[in-house]
């Protein structure tokens, strides 16, 4: 008999790898197959050092801007979060091969914003100042023509001028709660603002802070497998805390684990963020189970089967 404590792992479903991340990589990973190495990938693909580097070990070169790719035959992808329009623009001003990986719910928000701006209403982005997602869905529209807000606290600073119009639009992997709040806030201040049809926030972000909702109340502790950079994964990390966990930590690999505070549990929750793959869950599980008799039980809270095509250029490459 074994003399570990016993854990007993809540394992989320929905977890990981959402839709647009594997469309992301798999665009990157065509390309490489299709045209070989060097891709130039501008931006982290997605926001997981792992997948990063296992694709650098490919053949793909991450680069911050497209002034670093070289002029040449080279493609460029551009990452799952979106570019400006800026970006495409000097792209093709400079003759080069680009290649879309912006996931398609984010190019849905993309045309929302320009669709307002055409019907002469101002845009509202909800969203974290500086994310690549609210960079590139600010440079849809020209400059000015699309006001930031962050939290509830922003909206009694609003003000719309004599019959100007409002809309909203939102980043697509923000807190499904505090979101609400914020178009709560904005729909008192301006009951005619206009909002999406269906909600930006995507499925993947909605169905995986639901699943920890569902878990992290049964749970003395909860690890979200994601990086400090991935927005859905930090969402996930502040559901679980609000939900009452005592210890509820963002990890990248087992060696972040602070044993400490993982210390003395019955019951662990564990999801990862839409960017982190599924053998960085095994590595997290495997390291509880070196110190507790670990039993995994999945609760899943929603079934998805959702698929985002390649872009045009790399179905064949990647059927072959
Ligand atoms: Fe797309 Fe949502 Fe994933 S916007 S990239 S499906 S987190």
């Amino acid at each position: 008999m074994s003399d570990k404590p016993p854990l007993t792992i809540l394992l989320c479903a929905p977890r990981g790898f959402c839709a647009g991340v594997v469309r992301a990589i798999d665009v990157v990973e065509a390309a490489l197959k299709r045209f070989g190495p060097p891709v130039y990938v501008r931006h982290e693909i997605v926001h997981n050092r792992y997948v990063v580097d296992a694709l650098k070990r490919k053949g793909a070169v991450f680069i911050d801007e497209l002034d670093e790719a070289p002029d040449g035959d080279a493609p460029v992808v551009f990452s799952a979060h979106g570019v400006a329009k800026s970006v495409p623009a000097a792209a093709k001003a400079r003759n080069l091969f680009a290649i879309d990986a912006t996931c398609p719910l984010v190019t849905k928000v993309h045309r929302e914003a320009e669709i307002h701006h055409k019907r002469g209403r101002r845009v509202l982005l909800i969203g974290h100042a500086g994310h690549p997602e609210v960079v590139g869905t600010m440079g849809q529209l020209p400059e000015g023509a699309v006001t930031l807000v962050e939290t509830e606290a922003d909206v009694p600073g609003l003000a719309a001028a004599e019959g100007e119009e409002l809309a909203y639009v939102t980043q697509t992997t923000l807190s499904v709660d505090d979101t609400a709040g914020v178009v709560a806030a904005l729909k008192s201040r301006f009951p005619a603002i206009h909002g999406p049809h269906k909600e930006d926030i995507c499925y993947a972000t909605t169905n995986r802070q639901e699943a920890v909702k569902r878990v992290a109340p049964a749970c003395d502790g909860l690890v979200v497998v994601g990086a400090p950079n991935s927005s859905n994964s930090q969402r996930l990390r502040e559901v679980a805390e609000r939900a009452g966990c005592r210890v509820a930590r963002l990890v990248q690999r087992a060696s972040d684990i602070d044993w400490d505070e993982f210390s003395g549990l019955r019951t662990l929750g564990v999801t990862a963020g839409a960017s982190a793959p599924e053998i960085l869950v095994e590595e997290i599980i495997d390291a509880f189970a070196e110190r507790y008799a670990v039993t995994v039980e999945t609760v899943t809270t929603a079934d998805e089967s959702v698929f985002f095509p390649l872009p045009r250029e790399l179905r064949d490459a990647a059927a072959e």
